[in-house]
């Protein structure tokens, strides 16, 4: 989809890190913008940050878990700037792990947020860009999308299922000679909110006995370490993303000395031998 000026884009998690970088870099393409997330104080910043750009905003309290909410964003998106081009189903949460100490809470809380919060997008606004045979859908997954690596195992089903369901989109898409695009973003480490994401867990997801092995205290410890000292920036993901959508790239790796483990992964699956661990490689 080029040009961008003028259109409409919805941004979910944009209050921060991600979300919040693809915000404002649409803003700056001349798109309006449709903000929404839980943290409504980070949301209100993000939206004047946008206006700044002399474009319109609209931010609106959303938990993409909730079908009910996914679907008043969609029409107010509609009915508030007047249509919708662009939808990032961005927004997610990370909780670590490894299976048997994840409770029923993690797993329906992250499920919840990083895969429902994608099938509602994606069942939301997919009539409205196919009405108008127009428009671009970016689902935020990670590299943990197409490696799996160890001590995240909620978190990996998660955005495993967002490749999934991103690469099923694109054929259906296709199929029907749709001019609607789809993009699927696998980012690594990149220095945001992400490692800090029980900040946004409700407290119906609370978890009454937590396990707390030494195993998942250090890898809370590095996944802390790990996002602080991402070397790629929200604003260049960001930009890859402006770039993909533009010119009709699927998947967005931002950090290609991944690429190795992914083809390891693959490589392993071919060769019917039991995966490499993709962080020792
Ligand atoms: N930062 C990384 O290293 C990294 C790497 C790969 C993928 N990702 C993915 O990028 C996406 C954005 O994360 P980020 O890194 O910007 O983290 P972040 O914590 O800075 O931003 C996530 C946003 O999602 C919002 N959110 C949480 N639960 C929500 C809900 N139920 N409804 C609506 N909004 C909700 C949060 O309030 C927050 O503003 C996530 O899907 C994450 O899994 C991040």
């Amino acid at each position: 989809m080029d040009p961008l000026a003028g259109r409409i884009a919805v941004v979910t998690g944009a209050a921060s890190g991600l979300g919040r970088a693809m915000a404002l870099a649409f803003a700056a393409e001349g798109m309006h913008v449709a903000l929404a997330d839980v943290d409504e104080a980070n949301l209100a910043r993000t939206a004047d940050e946008v206006r700044a750009r002399g474009v319109r905003a609209l931010a609106l309290r959303t938990d993409v878990s909730r079908a009910v909410d996914v679907d008043m964003l969609a029409a107010r998106t509609v009915s508030d700037l007047g249509g919708v081009h662009l939808v990032c189903n961005n927004a997610g949460v990370s909780p670590l792990g490894a299976a048997w100490e994840n409770s029923v809470a993690d797993w329906r809380w992250a499920l919840g947020v990083n895969l429902w919060g994608v099938v509602h997008g994606v069942r939301a606004f997919t009539p409205h860009l196919l009405a108008q045979n127009e428009g671009h859908i970016v689902n935020t997954a990670s590299v943990a999308g197409l490696i799996s690596p160890p001590g995240m195992s909620v978190y990996n089903v998660t955005k495993h299922a967002v490749v999934a369901l991103s690469e099923t989109l694109h054929h259906d898409l296709r199929e029907r000679g749709a001019k609607v695009g789809v993009s699927v973003l696998c980012p690594a480490y990149v220095p945001t909110g992400i490692a800090d994401s029980e900040r946004n867990r409700p407290p119906e997801f609370a978890d009454s006995a937590p396990v707390q092995s030494p195993e998942l205290l250090a890898k809370k410890e590095g996944l802390k370490k790990a996002v602080r000292s991402g070397k790629v920036s929200a604003d260049e993901v960001a930009q890859a993303v402006v770039a993909a959508i533009k010119g009709g790239h699927f998947y967005i790796l931002t950090h290609p000395r991944i690429k190795g483990a992914i083809q390891a992964r693959m490589q392993d699956i071919l060769d019917e031998r039991s995966p490499r661990n993709p962080l020792a490689l």
